[in-house]
């Protein structure tokens, strides 16, 4: 069995993919890649606030709870994406927020982490709990949440969160966190003085959405010394976007940048799973973003794999050897 899944379980590590929801029951292709490929899942939006609870009170967690099912079939884990963050937020929430008090907005944020969690409850292996608190210059990012809680809706959303499902490992997940920098080192801090405070928070999620015009110069030295904080990591959102159309060169690259983050995985000993955001360049979310940039993950639009999956094969194989 040279599946990917396969080879990562002879590292004891979970490879895993996001998941479009819509994709998974439309395209056999896709779903069969989806179960035979990965042994973890993340909900590539149907876990978020604005699916889940499209008007206030009304909990719709039809999609999300036919992702779980299928991953209970496939034997995958799943990880739960994302509890607290400042975008895909529903629209009452949206209009409502800025005239509430700190107190009624607080109450809102506990109930919306208490009830998923709970609706979830021992079914989610690794939850993102707080995703994308911060900007690149290491500034807390200016959301609602910090502009009506201050900084404190950080922890408190951990400790509602283990609360609702003790069993569960509480990650804080980010991007532009790979590198030692401003971003990486202000996370550091906040997640030191959370495990000094006795917060309950098990894992950092380095989102890992790479472009090959950018260097990753210190992946492996950068996930060990948030490890050494006694801390879980995971790369938790991979995907090595390019120009179009893609030329050899950057090919080389993209397969270089898969390559390299799952050897840093594999090289740190807490890192306990390596997920790419999606598979197929049809479904991938890069070209709606960045404008001339996509073919960033590892199959291509007619779900082929690509060098990139072999290279994740082989990057695999050898990890084990
Ligand atoms: O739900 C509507 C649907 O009703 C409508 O028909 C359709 C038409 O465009 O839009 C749908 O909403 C889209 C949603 O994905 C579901 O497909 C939104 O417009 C679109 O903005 C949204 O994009 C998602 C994005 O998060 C939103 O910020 C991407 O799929 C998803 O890959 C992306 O994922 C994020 C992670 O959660 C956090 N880290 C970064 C990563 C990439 O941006």
């Amino acid at each position: 069995d040279t599946s990917l899944r396969a080879l990562a379980a002879q590292s004891g590590l979970r490879i895993g993919t996001a998941v479009n929801t819509d994709a998974l029951a439309s395209d056999d292709a896709y779903r069969s890649i989806t179960a035979t490929q990965f042994s973890s899942v993340t909900p590539e939006n149907v876990m978020k606030w604005e699916v889940v609870e499209p008007t206030q009170g009304t909990y719709d967690w039809s999609a999300a709870d036919r992702l779980v099912a299928f991953a209970e079939q496939n034997d995958q884990l799943v990880r739960g994406h994302t509890l607290v963050w400042h975008s895909q937020l529903p629209a009452w929430l949206t209009a409502a927020a800025p005239s509430m008090s700190a107190d009624q907005l607080r109450a809102i944020l506990k109930k919306h982490v208490i009830d998923e969690v709970t609706h979830f409850r021992g079914k989610i292996w690794q939850w993102d709990v707080v995703n994308e608190a911060f900007n690149d210059d290491g500034t807390l990012r200016d959301s609602i949440w910090l502009q009506k809680l201050g900084p404190s809706y950080i922890e408190d959303a951990f400790r509602w969160a283990h609360q609702a499902d003790p069993k569960a490992l509480l990650f804080y997940n980010d991007y532009n966190i790979e590198f030692t920098g401003p971003k990486s080192n202000a996370v550091y801090a906040l997640v030191r003085d959370l495990k000094a405070k006795g917060v309950p928070i098990d894992g950092v999620g380095f989102q890992t959405h790479l472009d090959t015009q950018y260097p990753l110069p210190d992946l492996q030295s950068n996930l060990q010394r948030f490890s050494d904080l006694g801390l879980k990591v995971a790369e938790t959102e991979v995907d090595v976007r390019t120009t179009l159309p893609v030329t050899p060169v950057e090919q080389n690259a993209q397969v270089g940048g898969y390559t390299s983050t799952l050897q840093a995985c594999l090289a740190v000993r807490s890192c306990l799973s390596y997920t790419v955001w999606g598979f197929g360049d049809a479904y991938s979310w890069v070209p709606g973003v960045f404008a001339g940039e996509g073919a960033a993950t590892i199959y291509d639009e007619n779900l082929q794999p690509k060098p990139e999956y072999t290279a994740l094969q082989q990057t695999l194989a050898l990890g084990a050897g």
